[in-house]
């Protein structure tokens, strides 16, 4: 077929064309949408919370049969919502049933890089494990997925990722908080299928790997939520593997954004979209009206030369009941302690380019930064040119102090833990590293786009106790 189209040139317009994705007014939204239940949990004598999470092979319907071959944790797709609260010391036990190696990486979590889940500490098939630590940080939506070398991208997108959420004693009457009523995960990925089967393949031939033409949310494929409530509270998660998304409501009302990666804003933000990368969270309210029906969509992201082609989405029908009980959101949400750069004891800077961070690749036994305990830093990380990338550090929230050296807009107010990397810009970001020192072990940053971090786009940090200390990686 691309031969008849006769010539190069046009086969590549032919080909760009003909995988563009458009699903808007095309979804179903017969579906009801699927809450991932809350984890169970026991509170042992010394007041661990403790938890279970499995990794294990299934079978789910996707939208194509019920036979879809799929990796879920305590199912067959996706896991269940892991709840805690500050100040509360948590355990959790891993049983990998899955025939290759993985990790589970407590994305957003602020906790000893012993426990942390990066790839130097793999779970063989058939093998059990226990992170535990004690949640210390505000309310947020965080996640978990797995993390091992070369493969992470592969076992999120077979559908290994659970959300992660924490409560803390601030928060400000009037939130939305009845989990999957009126608080309501909202879990986005793309998929591609061949048949009755996931589609591994980069048929868009993408430089970001695997990209699909269908959303889920939360695993259900044209999803409704019956309403019940004026305010309706949406925790937004991008656990695709590449695509970006810039969501808006169909009929352009606002999305009136409360929080980012790592807690809420200061105060609410009204918008009329919100772009997540990969990786990205953010809590939005949405305003209903008695007995209608409205959608949220992505719009297309202007990266469609990165994503196959137009990128637009049907993503969630909200179906308000008849009798809708009022709410009124609160005008101050969080206190926001500003970091100071000019109290950063370190600058540093990290150019993404290609596969690499400042010209490198991941190397296990390369420490990229030495971080004092308790010390601030800045980093001025920068999107050499092309592609778009996704910065992701672990252990800590950062605040944005500028991008392409202005003032950040408001939706990157709040605390971040990843940052999509636009082509071309540069952005300045401050962290706090407390609490954990451990010479032996590293804590990842990376890009967030999972083909991009298993071809190595990587680097590591260590945390040392003080000034001058080395490391010593204990990994091998
Ligand atoms: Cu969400 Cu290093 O990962
Ligand atoms: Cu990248």
């Amino acid at each position: 077929l691309l031969l008849l189209c006769g010539g190069g040139v046009a086969a590549v317009v032919w080909l760009v064309s003909g995988t563009a994705v458009d699903t808007v007014g095309k979804v179903a939204f017969d579906r009801p949408l699927k809450i991932p239940p809350l984890a169970p949990s026991t509170v042992g004598a010394d007041g661990t919370r403790v938890f279970d999470l499995t990794a294990q092979p299934g079978a789910s319907d996707l939208g194509h049969g019920a036979n879809t071959r799929t990796w879920g944790y305590n199912g067959s797709y996706l896991g269940p919502t892991l709840r805690a609260a500050r100040g509360e010391r948590v355990a959790v036990n891993v049983h990998n049933r899955l025939n290759e190696p993985t990790t589970v990486h407590w994305h957003g979590m602020h906790l000893p890089a012993k426990v942390d889940g990066g790839p130097h500490h793999p779970i063989p098939p058939g093998s059990d494990y226990q992170a535990a630590w004690t949640v210390d940080q505000p309310a947020a939506t965080l996640w978990y997925h797995p993390h091992p070398s070369d493969r992470t991208e592969r076992q999120v997108y077979r559908g290994l990722a659970g959300l992660f959420i924490l409560d803390d004693d601030q928060q400000p009457a009037g939130l939305p908080h009845e989990y999957g009523v009126d608080d309501v995960p909202v879990v986005v990925q793309d998929k591609g299928f061949d048949g009755d089967q996931l589609s591994m393949s980069d048929r868009f031939g993408s430089d970001v790997g695997i990209l699909g033409d269908e959303l889920l949310v939360n695993g259900t494929p044209g999803p409704f939520l019956d309403v019940r409530t004026t305010l309706v509270r949406l925790r937004l998660l991008n656990a695709s593997t590449a695509r970006v998304y810039d969501f808006t409501m169909s009929d352009g009302r606002p999305l009136t954004m409360i929080g980012t990666d790592g807690g809420l804003l200061a105060a609410p933000y009204s918008t009329d979209h919100v772009r997540l990368s990969v990786g990205e969270r953010a809590e939005v309210v949405v305003a209903m009206r008695p007995g209608e029906r409205v959608e949220l969509r992505s719009r297309a992201t202007g990266l469609g030369r990165f994503h196959g082609g137009r990128d637009s989405f049907d993503v969630l029908q909200l179906r308000a009941a008849g009798d809708l009980k009022a709410g009124t959101l609160p005008e101050k949400l969080a206190d926001i302690q500003r970091l100071d750069p000019k109290q950063a004891a370190q600058r540093r800077t990290f150019t993404f380019q290609g596969r690499d961070i400042n010209d490198d690749g991941m190397d296990m036994d390369r420490v990229d930064a030495v971080v004092v305990k308790d010390t601030t830093e800045v980093w001025n990380v920068a999107n050499g040119h092309g592609t778009p990338h996704s910065f992701h550090i672990h252990d800590v929230q950062f605040q944005v102090l500028s991008v392409d050296g202005a003032a950040p807009p408001p939706e990157l107010g709040g605390w971040k833990d990843t940052l999509f990397l636009e082509p071309g810009r540069r952005y300045s970001v401050i962290a706090a590293f407390a609490d954990y020192a451990d010479p032996t072990t590293a804590y990842m940053f990376h890009c967030h786009v999972l083909r991009h971090e298993d071809e190595g786009m990587m680097g590591q940090f260590v945390v040392v106790e003080r000034e001058g200390d080395k490391p010593r990686l204990g990994h091998n």
